[in-house]
């Protein structure tokens, strides 16, 4: 089979990775890929965003599968362009793609079938919000409804930051578009965690839990990042809680989106609070999760190529996915700056050596070849990922790993996975 995977970062890699394993797979592209996907695949130098001339290349290399990584090809339609030509192609379509590119219909959904999330109102008027905040006086958050690269979502501890962020996003127009309407929700005091599941719009067959690291310093302190870490499972997420989560959330939100007129064909992420033992969504995104898919997948012990290839022929239920026993856990070295601007071009020494190093994996997330050199070329440089048995035996061999790796400024957080004794207590 020839596959082609849309994106370039280190979720992307991981995924060429996964798929390069795969014994059906002969040939692997990436569109557009990056210097350290170009070592596993053949990269194709379009612009994803390109929709047309994407699914054109496609049809041109006779693809028998394309696969999708980030949001906004989704969002823009990508998934629907392919189908109409006949091009098998994972991912959500443009109308089952809003769960993640309009937070307001996402809360619709919620709401309508159900499903636990926190309380809260939309606003076209700022006007309105700002009365809103002010009569209710607490804490809370405040969500572009459309998407604003990782940033739309304000968390506001009193009301002035509130009016702020109101401010910010309506009058300011900072994310454009994005912020017409909002979203002002209760703020809720909890744990996070990551679940993601493939559905062919009936079928719903959990991954492994993950759990992120948004914020750039450890416990969790700083702005917050694209994700500086994660680990996977993550023992927050109990068989119990699985199970939970599989039956107030997933399934009846794969059915409603099945009722909407629109059903949900892919990866669907949910970002989850834990908060003493009930759930909340906080997001669905209709992609792999960054970082947690750097994570998650080197859990995967089954071929992935069949599996999405069953939610493409809606065929899910013929599908049993195994998962390798043990823990997967990802730290992401950054340029330092990150999130804030930085430097690109530094030398990355190390790489070799993890190499040859035995339960560890390296993905690119913003890397550069040129005269020999690996070079930074991002604010997330570098995805260095541990396995073990559990938890503690993980961590250790991810940093082990990150200890051979150096650049001027590269920055790390030291306690990714650290939160996971909490819940092992
Ligand atoms: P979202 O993109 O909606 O997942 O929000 C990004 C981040 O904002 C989440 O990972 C949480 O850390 C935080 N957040 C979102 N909604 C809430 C909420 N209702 N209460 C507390 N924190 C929230
Ligand atoms: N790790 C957060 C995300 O992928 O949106």
């Amino acid at each position: 089979m020839k596959i082609l995977v849309i994106g370039s970062g280190g979720r992307e890699h991981a995924l060429v990775w996964k798929i390069s394993m795969s014994p059906l797979v002969s040939k692997i592209y990436c569109l557009p890929g990056s210097a350290g996907i170009a070592e596993i695949a053949e990269c194709v130098h379009l612009d994803p965003l390109e929709i047309t001339q994407v699914a054109d290349w496609a049809a041109k290399h006779q693809i028998d599968l394309t696969v999708v990584g980030p949001e906004l090809p989704l969002t823009l339609g990508i998934v629907d362009e392919f189908q109409v030509r006949g091009l098998p192609i994972f991912g959500a379509t443009k109308k089952a793609a809003q769960i993640e590119g309009s937070k307001v219909f996402c809360k619709e959904l919620l709401h309508k079938y159900n499903i636990p999330t926190a309380d809260y109102r939309i606003f076209s008027a700022p006007q309105a919000a700002l009365n809103y905040v002010r009569r209710l006086s607490k804490a809370v958050v405040i969500k572009a409804d459309g998407l604003a690269a990782g940033k739309g979502v304000i968390v506001c501890k009193d009301t002035a930051s509130a009016e702020g962020a109101i401010a910010l996003i309506m009058e300011d127009q900072a994310f454009g578009a994005a912020g017409e309407r909002i979203i002002i929700e209760d703020c809720l005091v909890g744990d996070e965690a990551s679940f993601l599941v493939f559905t062919d719009g009936e079928t719903v067959l959990p991954m492994v839990s993950a759990q992120d690291h948004k914020t750039v310093y450890d416990g969790d302190q700083g702005p917050n990042t694209g994700g500086m870490g994660a680990y996977s499972p993550t023992p927050l997420v109990t068989p119990q809680l699985t199970e939970k989560i599989m039956q107030e959330v997933m399934l009846p939100a794969v059915e409603g989106m099945a009722q909407e007129g629109c059903p949900y064909r892919g990866v669907l992420y949910a970002g989850l609070m834990i908060v003493d033992g009930e759930l909340y969504v906080l997001e669905f995104n209709a992609r792999f999760g960054d970082p947690e898919t750097q994570a998650i997948l080197p859990l995967m012990d089954s071929d992935i190529v069949p599996v999405m290839q069953a939610v493409v022929d809606e065929r899910l239920a013929e599908v049993d996915i195994k998962w390798k026993p043990g823990a997967a856990v990802c730290v992401a070295l950054t340029s330092g700056g990150y999130p804030g601007s930085y430097q690109k071009g530094q030398i990355i020494q190390g790489l070799n050596k993890l190499q040859s190093m035995g339960d560890i994996l390296l993905f690119h997330a913003g890397t550069n070849y040129k005269n020999g050199s690996w070079l930074t070329n991002g604010g997330r440089v570098l995805g260095v990922v541990g396995y073990g048995l559990d938890i503690p035996a993980a961590i250790k061999r991810a940093y082990e790993g990150v200890s051979n790796v150096n650049f001027e400024h590269m920055h790390c957080r030291t306690d990714i996975g650290k939160k996971a004794f909490n819940y092992l207590a």
